[in-house]
């Protein structure tokens, strides 16, 4: 499918061009052919001219012949002669017969006539018993080729200008008719109809337009999407800010009605700091999204990472345990350690938090298939198997979405906003990884907890 609209429009162009010298070289050559005889009636009158001459001679005499050519010369301004065709050879020279009978001074009537001699032709008419012949040169009103010059004009300049402006426009709507249609849909696209596609009409053609048209497919279902996401994200930012502003509101009037102004302070304090982590989690998942960037500028132990992870983890749940089973070190390289940092850190957190106290959260580490994978699991509630993939989607959480209430503060169930997942998938693919989760079930079949699994390329 390379070039196939170049090659298509060569040899558009090439069998065009043959085509139309062709066929003008045919029609010229036809044109000018068919008018190179004689009309017929003329053919007919010229007949009539050589009867008439021979009967008058017959039964009035050369005196009349003679009159009746003058009066036939001035008729049809030409010349006009009788001649005996007896040829008579001498010098003791001889002459075969069929030379003799052949032998023409000028051309017969039938005969076709050559446009471009200036002068005109003589016609020989012979006699019924071809002893004698009339000569006229052909009269001008009977020579063919009247209309040759219009002819030679409409086939050498307005055929050809016509066919040709014929052959422009085929291929002018061949490209252009797909261009159009690419045109509209950028500007209904730009209009803010972003479900507007093309291929669909152009695939058929298989060419550089249509990979002009998958292009521009791809990047209407590249950008729509993110503006979706984008409009998503606001709307469900603006959605989660409601409860803490609301908490900021009624935490000022307690310190305007002097009601546990301390405690109120610091709650005012804590709302802050959660509207600031939510727009700044929010502000990061957005970059992460509509960048899509690779974060490869470190080289760093993820043992070491792990360490200090899992440290302050167990210092923030004293009431779980939180094993790890890890070799000695692993150099990841061409990595992020802020990135991989973050997202360890918040499925770590989220294991721990859904896990009852006593029970035990593991991290455990495999080096396998060219890749590291890292293994989180935690004896909690586990994840409804069809929301698996949902729990990586922005604001996303389990309890909000079985529960009708969906007002439940954040903090009052004492969970997060639902980012936390999100941004782990996102900055795992930062650096070139990916994250799956999966249940794992008791030996009695009942869901037992949830696992973590992430992949790091070496
Ligand atoms: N280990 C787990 N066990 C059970 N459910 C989990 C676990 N981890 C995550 N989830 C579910 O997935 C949802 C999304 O997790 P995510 O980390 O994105 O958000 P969050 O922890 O609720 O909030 P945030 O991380 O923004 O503070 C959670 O609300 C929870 O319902
Ligand atoms: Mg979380």
């Amino acid at each position: 499918m390379k070039n196939t609209l170049f090659w298509r429009l060569c040899a558009f162009i090439a069998f065009g061009t043959v085509l139309l010298f062709w066929a003008l070289s045919w029609l010229t050559n036809h044109t000018e052919t068919s008018m190179s005889f004689i009309d017929a009636d003329h053919q007919q009158q010229l007949l009539d001219y050589g009867k008439q001459a021979e009967r008058i001679l017959r039964y009035e005499g050369e005196a009349s012949l003679a009159s009746w050519l003058q009066d036939l010369q001035q008729k049809e301004d030409t010349w006009a002669a009788v001649v005996r065709s007896n040829i008579t050879p001498f010098a003791d020279s001889s002459l075969p017969n069929q030379y003799i009978e052949r032998f023409q001074l000028g051309r017969s009537v039938e005969w076709k006539i050559h446009l471009y001699f200036e002068e005109n032709p003589t016609m020989e008419i012979p006699f019924s018993d071809a002893s004698s012949h009339l000569l006229i040169r052909l009269p001008q009103r009977m020579r063919p080729g009247a209309f040759l010059i219009y002819a030679k004009v409409f086939l050498q300049i307005a055929l050809p200008l016509i066919l040709l402006s014929i052959l422009s426009f085929v291929l002018y709507q061949h490209v252009m008719t797909p261009l159009r249609r690419l045109e509209n849909a950028t500007n209904a696209f730009s209009e803010g109809k972003l479900d507007v596609r093309v291929s669909p009409y152009l695939s058929v053609r298989n060419d550089e337009l249509t990979r002009l048209a998958a292009t521009f497919d791809h990047m209407a279902e590249r950008i729509s999407k993110l503006i979706y996401n984008q409009r998503q994200l606001l709307a469900d930012l603006s959605h989660e800010l409601r409860t803490p502003l609301t908490r900021i509101d009624m935490a000022v009037d307690f310190v305007e009605q002097n009601i546990n102004p301390k405690q109120a302070l610091e709650r005012l304090r804590s709302e802050a700091s959660t509207m600031r982590n939510l727009v700044e989690d929010t502000l990061t998942l957005a970059w992460l999204n509509n960048e899509s960037p690779r974060l490869n500028n470190d080289d760093f132990d993820l043992v070491e990472l792990l360490d200090v992870i899992c440290e302050d983890a167990r210092f923030e749940y004293p009431d779980r345990r939180l094993t790890s089973v890890l070799p000695e070190n692993v150099l990841i390289t061409h990595s992020s350690q802020i990135a991989l940092g973050q997202a360890i850190e918040n499925i770590i957190r989220n294991a721990l938090r859904h896990t009852p106290t006593e029970s035990e959260v593991n991290v455990s580490f495999a080096n396998c298939n060219n890749q590291y994978t890292l293994i989180v699991r935690d004896q909690g509630t586990g994840v409804p198997d069809e929301m698996l993939s949902d729990i990586f989607k922005p604001f996303f959480r389990v309890d909000k979405a079985r529960s009708s209430d969906s007002r439940l503060a954040p903090t009052q169930n004492n969970h997060g906003f639902g980012l936390g997942l999100a941004l782990a998938h996102r900055q795992i693919a930062a650096v070139g990884g990916t994250i799956k989760a999966l249940n794992y079930y008791s030996e009695k079949g009942h869901r037992a907890g949830l696992q973590i699994i992430i992949s790091i390329p070496h």
